[in-house]
C-alpha cells in the first residue's frame, strides 16, 4: 500500500467543510478550491451581515416617533459611503479573481507526463479507454498519486464530467476534445456525475472512479492487456468500434484505411493532397489565415470534424467533414495513430522546442 497522505483537517477546516456540505477531499486540488470557497462564502456573509446591521440601526435610529413632526431628510449621505458601495464589491471580486487564478491556471495545465485516458460520453453512459487498452464502461480506474489527463469527447450532446471529491468538472462536447486533469491522492471509489442536462436519462448517467494503489493499478492494466493480446492471438472477434479490443494505434490505422484517409495523407513524410501524418503531432503549422498553431489532440479532432476551420498553408480546402461518419472513439484512435507516427529525423535533430507555447496547449 502507498502511504496515504494525512487527511486530518484542522478542526476549523473540517467544521467549514461540514457546514457547506462538501464531500471529503480526494485530489491535490481539493484543499485550494475549498479554501477559496470558504473565503468567498466568508466574505459575502460578513458583508451581508454588515448590511443587515446597518439597516437595523437606521431603522431604529430614524424611526418616526409619535408626536414628533416628520422631518425632511437631514442631509445627503457622505461621499465615502456612496463610493464604498462601488469599491467594496469590486475589490472583493478582484481579490477572489486573483486568489482563484493561480489554481485555475494549474488546473488548465496538465503536466507533460500525465497518463492519458480517453473519455467518450454518450446518452447515457461514460466510456473510458486507456492508450494501450483496456476499455471500460462507467468505471474509471486510476492510480493514486499520479497525474491523469482525460481527453474527453461526446458522441451526441453536451455532457459534463463531474467528480465532487476530486473537485473537478468539465464539459464534454461533441466534435471536440476537452481536457481535464487531476492527481487523485486518496484511495477509494467516488461517483462520477453528468452535470449538463442531456435528456431523460441524465440523472442516471453516473459512473464510478476507482482510485487504486499504483502497484495494484499497474497489475490490473497489464493483466487486461494480456487478455487483449490473447484474444487477438486466438483470432477472436474484434469490434472495430470497441476501444481497447485492439490497441488504439492499431484501431486508428484500420479506421484511417477504411475511411481512405491515405488517399490524401501519407505517412512517409511526403506531401500529397493533404499534409503528411509523419511527425504531424506537436508540429507547428502555419494556417492560411497567417496564424501558427501547434498540432495537438484538440486540433486533430477539430480538423476531422470541421476541416474548413483551420486550413494549413499551401493546401486546398478539399477535405470533407467526418462528423457523423466516424465515431468519437474512432476519432480518438486516429489521433493516437497520428501521434505514433513520430518523425525520426526530427527526433534526432537538436530540439529547438515549439516556437511558442499557447496557454491552451496544455502540454
Ligand atoms: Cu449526460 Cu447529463
Amino acid at each position: 500500500m502507498t502511504n496515504q497522505p494525512n487527511f486530518a483537517l484542522s478542526p476549523a477546516d473540517d467544521w467549514m467543510r461540514q457546514m457547506l456540505f462538501l464531500p471529503p477531499r480526494a485530489s491535490t486540488f481539493s484543499a485550494d478550491i475549498d479554501h477559496l470557497h470558504y473565503f468567498v462564502i466568508g466574505t459575502t456573509m460578513l458583508v451581508a451581515t454588515g448590511i443587515f446591521l446597518a439597516a437595523m440601526l437606521l431603522y431604529v435610529k430614524y424611526q418616526r416617533k409619535p408626536g414628533v413632526p416628520r422631518r425632511e431628510v437631514p442631509h445627503h449621505p457622505p461621499m465615502w459611503f456612496e463610493l464604498s458601495i462601488i469599491v467594496v464589491p469590486l475589490s472583493l471580486f478582484l481579490l477572489w479573481f486573483f486568489m482563484g487564478f493561480r489554481t485555475f491556471i494549474q488546473m488548465e495545465t496538465p503536466p507533460a507526463d500525465s497518463m492519458d485516458v480517453y473519455v467518450m460520453a454518450k446518452k447515457w453512459m461514460w466510456k473510458f479507454a486507456y492508450q494501450g487498452g483496456p476499455n471500460a464502461i462507467n468505471t474509471l480506474r486510476v492510480p493514486a498519486g499520479r497525474d491523469v489527463r482525460l481527453l474527453m469527447t461526446s458522441r451526441d450532446v453536451i455532457h459534463s464530467f463531474y467528480v465532487p471529491e476530486l473537485r473537478v468538472k468539465q464539459d464534454v462536447v461533441p466534435g471536440r476534445t476537452s481536457q481535464l486533469w487531476f492527481n487523485a491522492n486518496r484511495l477509494g471509489t467516488y461517483d462520477i456525475f453528468c452535470t449538463e442536462y442531456c435528456g431523460t436519462g441524465h440523472s442516471t448517467m453516473r459512473g464510478r472512479i476507482e482510485v487504486m494503489d499504483p502497484a495494484e493499478f499497474d497489475t490490473w492494466v497489464s493483466a487486461q492487456r494480456q487478455g487483449i493480446a490473447l484474444r487477438q492471438d486466438m483470432g477472436g472477434p474484434v469490434d472495430p468500434d470497441e476501444l481497447g479490443a485492439i490497441t488504439m494505434v492499431q484501431l486508428g490505422k484500420k479506421v484511417a484505411s477504411d475511411q481512405e484517409c491515405f488517399k490524401c495523407h501519407t505517412i512517409d513524410g511526403s506531401a500529397h493532397i493533404g499534409p503528411t501524418w509523419l511527425g504531424l503531432y506537436h508540429r507547428n503549422e502555419r494556417l492560411t489565415n497567417g496564424t501558427e498553431i501547434l498540432v495537438d489532440e484538440a486540433y486533430l479532432t477539430k480538423s476531422m470534424m470541421d476541416p474548413m476551420a483551420d486550413i494549413v498553408m499551401g493546401y486546398a480546402p478539399v477535405m470533407p467533414t467526418y462528423q457523423g461518419k466516424i465515431t468519437a472513439p474512432q476519432t480518438a484512435a486516429i489521433v493516437e495513430y497520428i501521434k505514433s507516427l513520430e518523425d525520426d529525423r526530427i527526433a534526432q535533430a537538436p530540439n529547438p522546442g515549439p516556437a511558442y507555447e499557447p496557454i491552451n496547449t496544455l502540454r
